[in-house]
């Protein structure tokens, strides 16, 4: 099975996913269409991008030129169907909400030259949701697949690529060759609630915090457990006040609900926690408290 060549890249949403991702688009060579619905944030994504390439200049791990170079192929758009001309893939990177999803992939099929729809590929960066559902609707269910990167995008070297019921094998071999190009491990999932990923992560998370919950520790002694114990880089509750915490509810949410198994119900302590506006670095209060 062949795979398709990539030229350019259309990346929708510019947040804190989507500014990582056209940051290693542009900086591996490929032209990046990025598009944002707010225009203040596309101006905070170029900003962030130039600040974590000057960074890496300073590391000396790219040069000076390579800075200008990778910022000079990125263009910036609030219109989707001008984002989206001439791209072989375009790469969805709004809220993790289904509904503003399939609204974004339904506008997407509307706007583009119908002459490229059944050559595009359609990737996610979804965490949670399941991607037959977002292809469900689509024309060409066989190019929609998952492309869950991992935050902070520069740094982290995983993409699990997530193949949905209709998902084709040259969407696949496509999207597995773009994720080493990219100088990232492509790794092979199925779609099932939480993925690998997330289907690990959290329950091990909502485990910590019931830990916290019961009175079996403090919390840094919890994480100092799994940081000395477990050779984890970060413990469980510093990285869920990292992930967010109503991010963290959302998934188990989704957890407990595909599987419809006790097992993933959120601690109450994380669902007291969300609802008190406590959700981690973003707002400064969450397990620990930092400043925003
Ligand atoms: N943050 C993480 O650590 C992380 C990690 C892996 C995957 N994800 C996934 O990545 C996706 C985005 O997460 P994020 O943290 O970057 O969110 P974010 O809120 O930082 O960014 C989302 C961006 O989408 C824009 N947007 C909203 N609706 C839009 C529309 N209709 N058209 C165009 N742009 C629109 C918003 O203006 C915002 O800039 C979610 O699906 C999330 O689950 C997040």
């Amino acid at each position: 099975m062949h795979n398709q060549h990539i030229n350019s890249i259309a990346i929708i949403g510019a947040g804190t996913m989507g500014n990582g991702i056209a940051h290693v688009c542009a900086l591996s060579g490929f032209p990046v269409r990025l598009m944002d619905r707010s225009i203040e944030q596309l101006k905070i994504a170029r900003q962030m991008i130039e600040k974590n390439l000057k960074r890496m200049a300073q590391k000396q791990r790219i040069t000076p030129d390579q800075v200008h170079s990778t910022l000079a192929r990125i263009q910036s758009y609030t219109d989707i169907k001008q984002a989206i001309v001439d791209v072989d893939i375009i790469v969805e990177v709004v809220p993790e909400q289904i509904s503003v999803k399939k609204a974004v992939w339904n506008e997407i099929e509307q706007e583009i030259d119908p002459k490229r729809l059944k050559q595009t590929i359609f990737a996610t960066n979804t965490s949670s949701i399941s991607i037959s559902a977002l292809a469900q609707e689509l024309i060409f269910p066989e190019n929609m697949i998952g492309m869950h990167f991992f935050n902070p995008v520069p740094v982290m070297s995983l993409v699990e690529i997530i193949l949905g019921e209709k998902t084709s094998e040259k969407t696949f071999k496509t999207v597995e060759r773009l994720t080493s190009n990219l100088g990232k491990t492509p790794i092979r999932v199925h779609d099932f609630p939480g993925f690998v990923s997330n289907r690990i992560l959290m329950p091990m998370i909502n485990e910590a915090i019931y830990a916290l919950y019961e009175g079996v520790a403090e919390k840094e002694a919890i994480d100092q457990v799994m940081t000395l114990g477990m050779a984890h880089p970060m413990g469980p509750l510093r990285l869920a006040d990292f992930i967010g915490l109503d991010v963290c509810l959302n998934i188990m949410k989704v957890l407990h609900k595909g599987f419809q198994d006790d097992k993933y119900s959120p601690c109450p302590l994380l669902i007291e926690m969300v609802d008190e506006g406590h959700l981690g670095n973003k707002t400064g209060h969450g397990f620990y408290t930092y400043t925003v």
